[in-house]
Formats: structure tokens, C-alpha cells, sequence
């Protein structure tokens, strides 16, 4: 593949995690790569990188996505593949919840995947191929306690990826998410917003409960290296194939609870969520 030929990927939120994982392992294969972030002044170490292109994105914002999609075709003349990983969690009762909290949360992991989607399609169309891969969550298979609205988001991204992908089929394009079980990233740190506020909580007893329990879990999580290499089977497979567990938890849970019954998976649940 000469450099003028190789495909090229467009990715959301490659700042860190699993997203920055994903623009160096496609850099590895030979991809040209738009390794977009909020702020570009953190993709040092990528914007070195030969073929890669360190641009501007914020998925919330609709004039920042047009400009984005326009400077990887300045720069690169086609998109093969778009990764649309850029998404944090929120975590906590939705009673709690603020209007504001609930609406930041469905801008950057719903209405940003619609808004990226939207915009590469014309080219995509053109091309008359190129696959949109959507990372999802387990979460988006099966919830948690104190996770409602998260599972809200990343549900919605399930069905919209499955239903996208039987319209796009006779376009050429192709509609895939991944489903992440634990990754070792920023996202139970910095990426982890809360709806916990100042005051009495009515659900402290529960939510410490599965506090502890989620916390114990940490040291089995995959690397977002594991998930990348997932992404990249997903864009490279030539396979109509939707969904794609990543990491050895996503892959056990979710074979596990398509055996149970509703009661047995309810409780399979509260007893993971320390409930
Ligand atoms: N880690 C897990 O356990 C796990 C499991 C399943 C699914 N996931 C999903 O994986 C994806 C990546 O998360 P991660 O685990 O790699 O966490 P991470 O290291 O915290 O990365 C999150 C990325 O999203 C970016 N981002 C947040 N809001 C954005 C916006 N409005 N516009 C553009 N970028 C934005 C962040 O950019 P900044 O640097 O600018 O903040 C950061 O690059 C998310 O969609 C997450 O829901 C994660």
C-alpha cells in the first residue's frame, strides 16, 4: 500500500484511552489516520507520527464535526472508516440527575455519534463504501445499578447502529459497535461524571454497596489495546457483522445471561452490582 492509497480512519475522542489506542494500532497497519480530540495540543505523541493527522473535534459542537470531516478530506480525499469512540460515563441515582448533567450526557454519547454519522455519510456514499463503528458499551446489553443513564445512551447507540446498518448495506457502508465489558482508561477516573450532589442521599445505603463492588473489579479490566485490536478486526473483517464484544468479561457476561431465565439474570445482576 503506497501512503496516497492506504485507507484512512476518522476517530472521535483520541486524546487517551481507548480512542488514542485505536489511532496508534491503525497507524501501525499502514491506515492514514484523522486522530481528532477537543484539544489537539493532546495528541503530541500521535501528531508526530507519520500519516497521522492531529484535528480539532468536539463531538457536541456541529460546526466543530463539519470542520473536522472537512480537513481529513483536505488532508487525506476519502474516509474509510469512522470510529466513534469519544463518550464519558454518569454514574449515580437519576433522581438526582440534573437537567443539565442528563443533556451533556446524551449530547457527546448519542446526539455526537448522530452528528459524526451524519457528516461523513455524503462521502461514504460517494465512495460507495466505508464501515461507521460505534463504540458502545456492555453496559448498552445489560445495565447496572446507578447506571441508568449511561445504559440510556449506549442502548440507544445499539439500536441505532443495528437499524443504521440494514439501511447503509445496499450503499456499500457498513454500521458496527463494539461493546467494552472494564477498560483500564481514564473512564472511571476523569471520565466519570457523577449525580451525586452536596446534601442527603436517600440511596447512600445501595450506591456504596455497588461502589465497592465495581471497584474490586478494576484489576480484571482489558487494556484498550485488546479493544483496539476489536476495532480494528470490526473495520477490517469485510464482514456484515454488528456487534462485537470486546475484552474476555463482555464476551462471558453476555453469553452467560442469554442462558438465564429474566429472574436468574435480574439476579446474576444485583449480585455482581453488590446488591
Ligand atoms: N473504559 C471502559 O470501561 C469502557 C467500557 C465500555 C465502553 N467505553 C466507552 O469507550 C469510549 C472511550 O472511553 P475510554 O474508556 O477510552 O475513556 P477515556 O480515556 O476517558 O476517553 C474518553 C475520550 O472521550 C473524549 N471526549 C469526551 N467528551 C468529548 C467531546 N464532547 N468531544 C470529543 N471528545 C470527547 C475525551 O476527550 P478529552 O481528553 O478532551 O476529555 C477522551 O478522549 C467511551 O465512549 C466509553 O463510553 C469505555
Amino acid at each position: 500500500m503506497s501512503a496516497e492509497t492506504s485507507p484512512v480512519v476518522l476517530i472521535t475522542g483520541a486524546s487517551t484511552g481507548i480512542g488514542k489506542a485505536v489511532a496508534n494500532l491503525f497507524a501501525d497497519k499502514g491506515w492514514r489516520v484523522a486522530a481528532t480530540m477537543r484539544d489537539p495540543a493532546k495528541g503530541g505523541d500521535l501528531a508526530a507520527r507519520q500519516g497521522v493527522a492531529v484535528l480539532p473535534l468536539d463531538v457536541t459542537q456541529a460546526a466543530s464535526v463539519a470542520a473536522a470531516v472537512a480537513a481529513t478530506l483536505e488532508r487525506f480525499g476519502r474516509i474509510d472508516a469512522v470510529v466513534n469512540n469519544a463518550g464519558y460515563g454518569l454514574f449515580g441515582p437519576f433522581e438526582t440527575a440534573s437537567e443539565e448533567l442528563i443533556a451533556r450526557q446524551f449530547a457527546t454519547n448519542v446526539e455526537g455519534v448522530f452528528a459524526v454519522t451524519r457528516a461523513v455519510l455524503p462521502t461514504m456514499r460517494s465512495q460507495g463504501s466505508g464501515t461507521i463503528i460505534n463504540v458502545a458499551s456492555l453496559g448498552g446489553l445489560i445495565s447496572l445499578p446507578f447506571f441508568s443513564l449511561y445504559a440510556a445512551t449506549k442502548f440507544a447507540i445499539v439500536g441505532f447502529t443495528e437499524s443504521l446498518s440494514f439501511e447503509l448495506a445496499p450503499l456499500g457502508i457498513r454500521a458496527k459497535y463494539i461493546a467494552p465489558g472494564g477498560v483500564s482508561t481514564d473512564f472511571a477516573g476523569r471520565s466519570l461524571a457523577t449525580t451525586v450532589g452536596q446534601g442527603e442521599n436517600p440511596y447512600a445505603a445501595s450506591l456504596g454497596k455497588v461502589m465497592a463492588a465495581t471497584g474490586a473489579r478494576r484489576s480484571n479490566y482489558s487494556s484498550p489495546e485488546l479493544i483496539a485490536e476489536v476495532i480494528y478486526t470490526a473495520a477490517t473483517d469485510n464482514t456484515g457483522r454488528v456487534m462485537y464484544l470486546a475484552g474476555p468479561d463482555a464476551e462471558q457476561a453476555y453469553s452467560l445471561q442469554r442462558t438465564l431465565s429474566e429472574a436468574d439474570r435480574l439476579a446474576m445482576l444485583r449480585q455482581h452490582a453488590g446488591l
